[in-house]
Order: C-alpha cells, then structure tokens, then sequence
C-alpha cells in the first residue's frame, strides 16, 4: 500500500467535497492511501502530519467553529511535508490569484498539483507545465472543464494517439439551466435568472456565466492543453446568452431547434476557431442536454466522434474529477 500526503488550500464547496468523498472511502483506493495533512481556508490551517480526522475537521468547519493554527496557505504550501497539493481556491480570470502563486511555488518545490481553478490554468498553461515538468512533478486540472465530466483524462487514456480536430461543447451548466427552462417553461430570461440566483445555479453577480466569459475561460484552456495553442481569453469571440430572446426560442423550436451556449475550439491554421455563442442545436442532437448539464463532443481522426455527457458543477461531482487526478499522480509516482 502506498500513502500519499495531501494538503489542501480552499475549503469551500470543492475543498469539502473532497474531504467528504476521502472521508466515505477511508481514503484508500486498491493500493493507494490518501493521507490528508492540510486544510487551509482564507482565515488559516488545520494540520496533523499523521493525517486529519477528516470528519471532524468536516463537522467544524459547517458549524463554524473549526479549530485553525495561525499559517497563511503560502507558508503551508512552502513548508509542509506533502505530495499532492490540491488547489481549490476561488477563480479570477484576471490575474489567476491567489491560485497561481499557490500552484507555482508546490509545482518549484517539486510537488503535484490538482486543480479545479480555471484562472491559473487559463492565464498560465504553459509556464506551470514548465514548471512542474523542470521539477519532476504533475500538473492536472481534470476539474476546471465540465466538473465530473471527463475530457483530460478520456483523452489521456482510452483516446490515447487519436488526433483531435475539433472539441465543441455546453461548459457552463448555469446558462444551459437558463436557456433551457426559458425554451420549455416559456419564462423571461430575467425571471429564470432570479430563480436560478434563489436555488443556487447562478451566483449572485452571474456575469461570469451568462456573458461567456466561463465558457471561454474553459475553451481557452482546452485550445492551450488539448491543441498546444498559446491563446488567452481576448483570443476567444465571446457572444453570452444576456440577449436570447423568447421570441428566439420560440422561432428554434418551430424549426425543431434549441439554442445553446456553445463553445468551440478548432485549431485549423487560418481557419482557426476559438468562439462562445448562442447557436443552434437540433432538438435530438446529443448536444441538446436539458437543464444543468455540461455536455461535449469531441472529433478525432481514429474513434471519430465521441459525445461526453455530465454534471458540470457540484461538490461531490467535483470532487470525483480531483480524485481521479489525484489517482493519475498516485499511479505515477
Ligand atoms: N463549485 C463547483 O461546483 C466548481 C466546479 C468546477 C470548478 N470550480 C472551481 O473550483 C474552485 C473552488 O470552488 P468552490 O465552489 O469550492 O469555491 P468556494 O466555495 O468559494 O470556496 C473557496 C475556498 O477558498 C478559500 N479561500 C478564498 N481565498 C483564499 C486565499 N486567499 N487563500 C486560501 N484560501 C482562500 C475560501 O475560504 P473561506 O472558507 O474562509 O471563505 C473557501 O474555503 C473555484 O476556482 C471554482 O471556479 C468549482
């Protein structure tokens, strides 16, 4: 059996799923023991070397009395002993912070890093791969696009020597939620959007879902990591769904059609694609998922095309994707 040292920087939504899934499978899978060390938050650290009781820094920190050291997560991040770093501290598309200084300095002492932050991996893809590859660790980040549904590692391993032509997809669950109650419900989009603040789908400022920007963030990453391009968010034509009217809907539906956040990515030289848009979607196509979840197809020259379908968001379902990185790492080590 072999251990593995976790530490863990945000304990919000993501950071306690993944205590929980650890938590409910005592952390062993087959032969691989998860061990975790760290847990930080923005007010300080709970640590034990010899493993937390994950349980119980669970119960404290949903009662609200968890019982913190006072260490920054820098500090943690530079001198604790551990072997996987899972980063899951909030994006910002802007500068990446505070995940990219986190990432990059586990990553320069030769740890691994799972993420599920988008900011770092989007502004940065290149220097962190860098930078994990100079120092013999892994940079994984199976969680940053569609949540539990897979892309990384389906093209890691079971699509392993395809060439991929083409990936296009629904990538943010918050908008297909909208889009797709206003088409079957016959609701104004403002009033979907206030129910959707109410029930948790959107947050409560939602500029980030519903103008594309998410959709983008997550295409840009899968031109960097899945197309070796070197492109940002300004490279992406962004069109969010603020502007699909009823009347729109409607119009789609007499034509046997939805309309979806679509985002595309298609590397072809001149003809290079990066954009997010509303578009049109036959009703039984497979892109053509209801409510809030994320969908993708993925073109390759051997298998053709493959259609991937799954929750996008949600703590356990996040988790699962950090777990199957954290898995990757265990196997490689
Ligand atoms: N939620 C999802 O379903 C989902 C799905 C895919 C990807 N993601 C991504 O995963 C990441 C985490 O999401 P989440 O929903 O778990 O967010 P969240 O609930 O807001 O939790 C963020 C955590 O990070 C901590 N934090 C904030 N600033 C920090 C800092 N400077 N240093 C250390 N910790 C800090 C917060 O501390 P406090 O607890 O003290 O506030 C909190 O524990 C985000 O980047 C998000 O975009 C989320």
């Amino acid at each position: 059996m072999k251990t593995l040292k976790v530490a863990i920087i945000g304990f919000g939504s993501v950071g306690k799923g993944v205590l929980k899934v650890l938590a409910g499978s005592s952390s062993t899978y087959d032969d691989v023991k998860f061990k975790v060390v760290a847990i930080t938050d923005s007010r300080g650290a709970v640590l034990d070397d010899n493993g937390l009781d994950l349980e119980q820094v669970l119960k404290q920190k949903n009662n609200g009395d968890l019982k913190r050291v006072d260490k920054k997560s820098l500090d943690v991040i530079r001198d604790c002993d551990y072997d996987i770093l899972v980063e899951v501290t909030p994006t910002d598309a802007r500068t990446g912070e505070p995940g990219l200084t986190y990432i990059a300095e586990a990553l320069k002492r030769g740890k691994s890093v799972v993420t599920s932050n988008k900011g770092p991996v989007a502004l940065k893809y290149k220097e962190l791969c860098e930078l994990a590859k100079k120092n013999n660790g892994l940079f994984l980040f199976e969680a940053t696009v569609g949540g539990a549904m897979p892309v990384f590692n389906l093209l890691r391993m079971p699509l392993a020597g395809n060439k991929v032509t083409n990936i296009m997809g629904i990538f943010n669950g918050t908008c297909n939620y909208i889009l797709t109650r206003m088409a079957n419900e016959d609701l104004p989009y403002d009033m979907v959007l206030s129910e959707a603040k109410e029930l948790g789908i959107a947050e409560a400022d939602p500029t980030y879902d519903v103008e594309g920007i998410d959709t983008a963030l997550k295409i840009v990453i899968l031109a960097n990591a899945v197309f070796g391009m070197d492109v940002s968010l300004k490279d992406v034509d962004t069109v969010g769904i603020s502007s699909v009217s009823l009347e729109a809907l409607k119009l789609a539906s007499q034509s046997g059609m939805v309309i979806k956040l679509i985002g595309e990515v298609h590397p072809n030289g001149e003809e290079r694609v990066l954009k997010v848009s509303p578009r049109l979607v036959p009703k039984n196509h497979p892109l053509a998922v209801q409510g809030t979840l994320n969908a993708a197809l993925i073109q390759t020259k051997l298998a053709g095309d493959i259609f991937v379908v799954g929750k996008g968001a949600g703590s356990i379902e996040t988790a699962s994707a950090i777990l199957s990185d954290m898995l990757y790492i265990a196997s490689r080590k």
